[in-house]
């Protein structure tokens, strides 16, 4: 049985992921401190799949704990999420940000080494693309970064393309996703974010449920077809099952490699679209109004997403209607997240 270590098993991304593993045949061992989601989640994968997933409730900071997991375990590969996230805090809180996400990423590599782990698919961003490339974005272009989380994820590219260099039994895939939204089309797994939501499709579903009165569009002269900012927006489930593919990739490749792949649709979405969708998905209007840009924002990205297509035989299978519906679901059938009450 291949036995896949997950970090941040219980994150957003990593719980859809930790399904489509578990639904492809691999036994799956889940870390997470839980310090951005909840136990619960883990009932509700094994309501989905009807398997269970080992879990540890650890901090990577803890390299002893993690050491012993590798130790009881035959980890064939890692997928590394465990990190925090949030662009704004991480201009409040920079140290505590290059700590969790750089020491601990440190450490994991270190363990890794000592118990011949070398396949590892890391949770990078687009943001390594920085304010200044053209778009669509490509593999190749300069990493820059406008924030303290996004220099982390620019730092462990660093990192691991650094290890590679020196030791070539490293073998990684470095996934650049774009904006991942909606949910698992079970309505059982979703996003659940703490407090005031940052990103658009949340906050829009909160004002869709009745928990926010109206959604602040952040700008509306921005040089977009509508005049609203423009993203790449991919259902989480198609960003999990990049993973999959990113795993068969390294795990079939006669010869390893470090390699970056845009995980995207290749195609962009403004504000106002997404609104328009999600009022169609909930049947209902999305009350909004037009105020000033959001600090740090920039009109258009979106991915070239040639590379995954061509290398990992990955493309995007749902669209934008798709993304809203099952977001709906989610928060529809779960208006308090995971959380009771
Ligand atoms: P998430 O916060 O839902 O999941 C991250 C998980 O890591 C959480 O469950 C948290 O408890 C855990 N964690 C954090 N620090 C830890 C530590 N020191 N030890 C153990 N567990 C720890 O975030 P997500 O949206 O699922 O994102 C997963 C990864 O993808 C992150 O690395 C994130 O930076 C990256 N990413 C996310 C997005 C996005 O829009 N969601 C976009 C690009 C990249
Ligand atoms: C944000 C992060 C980015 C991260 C990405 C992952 C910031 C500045 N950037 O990107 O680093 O990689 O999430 O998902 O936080 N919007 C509104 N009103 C809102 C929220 C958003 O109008 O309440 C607009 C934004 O201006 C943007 C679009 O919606 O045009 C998408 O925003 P968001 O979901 O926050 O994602 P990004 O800004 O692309």
């Amino acid at each position: 049985m291949k036995q896949i270590l997950v970090t941040g098993g219980t994150g957003f991304i990593g719980s859809h992921t930790c399904v489509e593993l578990l639904e492809q045949g691999y036994q799956v061992i889940v870390i997470d401190n839980l310090c951005n989601s909840n136990a619960e989640v883990l009932n509700r994968i094994e309501t989905i799949t009807q398997q269970s997933v080992i879990f540890y409730q650890a901090d990577l900071l803890d390299k002893v704990a993690i050491d012993a997991i590798f130790t009881k375990h035959d980890i064939e590969a890692v997928i590394h999420f465990a990190g925090l996230k949030a662009v704004g805090e991480s201009t409040q809180i920079p140290l505590t940000y290059y700590h969790n996400n750089l020491t601990s990423t440190l450490l994991l590599l270190d363990v890794m080494a000592k118990h011949q782990v070398f396949n590892l698919v890391f949770s990078s961003s687009a943001t390594v693309y920085g304010e200044n490339n053209p778009i669509p974005y490509v593999e190749h272009f300069p990493l820059s970064s406008t924030s303290p989380y996004g220099r982390t994820k620019v730092m462990i590219e660093q990192f691991l393309q650094d290890a590679f260099v020196a030791d070539s039994r490293w073998n990684v895939a470095l996934l650049r996703y774009f904006n991942p939204v909606g949910a698992h089309p079970s309505g059982l797994i979703g996003e659940d974010p703490n407090g005031v939501p940052n990103n658009l499709m949340p906050y829009i579903a909160q004002v869709a449920v009745g928990k926010r009165d109206k959604l602040s569009v952040f700008g509306g002269d921005y040089p977009t077809h509508d005049g609203t900012g423009v993203r790449d927006y991919i259902h989480v489930v198609d960003l999990a099952l990049g993973h999959i593919k990113a795993l068969e990739r390294l795990a079939k490749q006669t010869k390893t490699s470090i390699e970056a792949y845009n995980l995207g649709a290749g195609k962009g979405y403004s504000v106002l679209e997404v609104i328009a969708a999600f009022e169609k998905a909930c049947g209902q209007p999305i009350s909004y109004g037009i105020e000033s840009r959001r600090a740090g924002d920039i009109a258009e990205f979106y991915a070239d997403a040639s590379k995954a297509k061509a290398k990992l035989e990955w493309q995007v299978s749902m669209n934008l209607d798709d993304m809203c519906r099952d977001a709906w679901k989610w928060q529809s059938e779960n208006p308090n997240g995971f959380s009771e009450g």
